[in-house]
């Protein structure tokens, strides 16, 4: 009887679909929620500018280095070096002890998105 076929191949690709979706789906971190001190770094960033010299995820000024996994490569202590000293063309910026903490915890929740720059995979990345 075609129609019963018909009916069980529809199931059948029916079951794979809803497996499917729920298999991609499920892989989903979903979005990246901002404490309010990561939120308040945001803030200084856009407020001192940092964007027309710095590139978060390749977006941003081309005069100073990507940002984006900055919180990998340096820690707390070299940011504040970095606004203290401001070298070569960057300024420095007097920013409260605060402020300073916040857009450290801004760069750390970046980074933990994942990778700013495209990088060549090692083997064992591919999946
Ligand atoms: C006028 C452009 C300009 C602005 C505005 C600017 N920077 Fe920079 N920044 C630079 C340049 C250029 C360098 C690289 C300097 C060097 O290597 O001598 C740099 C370097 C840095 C580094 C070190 C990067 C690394 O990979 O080690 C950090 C961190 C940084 N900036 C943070 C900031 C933050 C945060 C702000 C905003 C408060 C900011 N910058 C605003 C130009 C700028």
């Amino acid at each position: 009887m075609p129609s019963a076929r018909r009916a069980i191949a529809l199931l059948v690709l029916s079951a794979c679909f809803i497996g499917q979706t729920a298999l991609v789906y499920s892989d989903d971190p979903g979005p990246t929620q901002l404490d309010a001190t990561a939120t308040r770094g945001a803030e200084v960033w856009h407020e001192q500018n940092c964007q027309a010299c710095h590139q978060l995820y390749g977006y941003g000024g081309f005069l100073g280095p990507d940002l984006t996994n900055f919180a990998t490569r340096g820690d707390e202590a070299r940011l504040g070096a970095w606004l203290a000293a401001g070298p070569g063309a960057m300024p420095a910026f007097e920013l409260p002890p605060d402020d300073q903490a916040a857009l450290w915890a801004w760069l750390q929740a970046i980074d933990s998105t994942g990778v700013g720059q495209a990088r060549e995979m090692s083997w064992w990345e591919y999946r």
